[in-house]
């Protein structure tokens, strides 16, 4: 039976924090090139934050800011996300009732998220400037395997057929829609160079609405090899201490 992340009996890999640290630095050197401007808390540094945390709780319970994840593969050149949370809600909250989320991806050429669905979130990808975005799609067979069935999707309003799995490549400007129950995976074509998408969805629970075909794990282990450089929206734990956020909540 398919299972969250603590279902698996498996060894989960580490990022190293250096990794962390360079891989963020370079998305805000794309994100820039693209034109695209970072809300302040993008570039904020550790002491920013130890200042600025007492003002800013919605950051911390939506998972707002920066999300870089190997999904546990350790290898995460080949299986792997780039992600800043722009806005989203927290189900349940009265606080924070945002039914909506936005995300900024940085898609590198055949970095390929781990194939998974959700059973809540609703999400369109749309890509907004540099290459090609390759979106491959499964429906679920009763085993919640990948199903050898044809699909249709919305690309921009219009009714696509796609084979299961077909790649469905995404130009400039163009978006796909992806409901809930359906298999997914997406990156940046081979050669075409990287992508800035964009994800509009409904609030995004990653906690509990991601579920993996393999073995995988939302958000990565890390092995602190240098100083850290920024917070991982996963990590805001350790920033005000665990009990405090879920206070808050
Ligand atoms: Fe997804």
């Amino acid at each position: 039976m398919l299972s969250q992340t603590k279902g698996f009996e498996a060894i989960i890999f580490a990022m190293y924090r250096s990794q962390i640290n360079h891989t963020i630095k370079d998305a805000i050197k794309f994100f820039e090139s693209r034109n695209f401007p970072l809300p302040p808390f993008a570039y904020w540094t550790i002491s920013d934050w130890k200042k600025e945390k007492r003002s800013c709780q919605e950051i911390f319970t939506a998972r707002l800011g920066w999300d870089v994840t190997d999904f546990g593969s350790g290898d995460f050149e080949k299986t792997g996300r780039i992600i800043f949370t722009l806005r989203n809600g927290k189900k349940g909250s009265s606080e924070y009732p945002k039914p909506y989320a936005q995300k900024l991806m940085y898609l590198k050429e055949e970095q390929k998220s781990a194939i998974h669905y959700h059973r809540i979130k609703m999400e369109d990808a749309i890509n907004v400037g540099g290459g090609i975005i390759i979106y491959r799609f499964w429906k679920q067979d009763r085993n919640a395997h990948l199903s050898g069935a044809k699909l249709t999707v919305s690309v921009d309003g219009c009714k696509v057929t796609l084979k299961a799995g077909q790649r469905l490549s995404l130009a400039p400007g163009e978006s796909v829609c992806t409901v809930p129950g359906m298999y997914h995976q997406f990156y940046a074509k081979k050669g075409s160079g990287p992508v800035m998408s964009m994800e509009v969805s409904g609030v995004c629970d990653d906690e509990n609405d991601n579920f993996w075909l393999e073995k995988a794990s939302r958000f990565p282990e890390i092995i602190e090899d240098e100083p850290r450089q920024f917070y991982l929206c996963s990590e805001y734990n350790k920033l005000f201490g665990f009990w405090r956020i879920k206070k808050k909540e």
